[in-house]
């Protein structure tokens, strides 16, 4: 796990967190006012985004994560690099970065294990000046995922 702010990122890791960036805009977000922008960096170093998307049934919201990681899988993405995610409250900015709530975990578990990769989650508040990368190992340790299915 690590502290960093965006000039401090490589290319790669600024070109995927402007991305979220920029979508997080077009959040639907009736209800909390909070808008949550992610992109995944899937295999061929392609980029699919996602944002929250709120529902009046309150529970069938989707997360930006949930959304970014499952558009790349309807693209044909196979194997799961990155994923950064950043957010702002109501048009304000929010100083703390975002981290996946506990189910986006969960999402992001399953695709590292489905990819053999140890997927990066890059975390920014709005600014970009308070950044956290860390593995998705970290984020949840002892995780349950596909290959907990298989005995010997
Ligand atoms: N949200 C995300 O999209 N991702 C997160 O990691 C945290 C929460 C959304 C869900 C809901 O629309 C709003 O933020 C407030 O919880």
């Amino acid at each position: 796990m690590k502290k960093i702010n965006f000039q401090k990122l490589n290319k790669i890791d600024q070109n995927l967190l402007k991305r979220a960036f920029e979508v997080m805009n077009n959040s639907y977000n009736p209800y909390s006012k909070f808008y949550v922008g992610a992109a995944v960096l899937g295999d061929g170093n392609k980029i699919f985004v996602g944002t929250n998307v709120e529902n009046s049934a309150y529970g069938n919201t989707i997360c930006a994560e949930c959304s970014a990681l499952t558009s790349a899988r309807a693209n044909g993405i196979k194997k799961v690099l990155k994923i950064a995610v950043i957010g702002k409250n109501s048009e304000k900015a929010v100083l703390d970065p975002i981290s996946p709530c506990g189910s986006c975990r969960q999402m992001i578990f399953e695709a590292s294990q489905v990819s053999e990769i140890d997927i990066e989650v890059i975390m920014s508040n709005t600014k970009m000046d308070k950044i956290i990368i860390a593995k998705i190992s970290e984020l949840l340790p002892l995780g349950f995922g596909p290959k907990n299915f298989k005995s010997k």
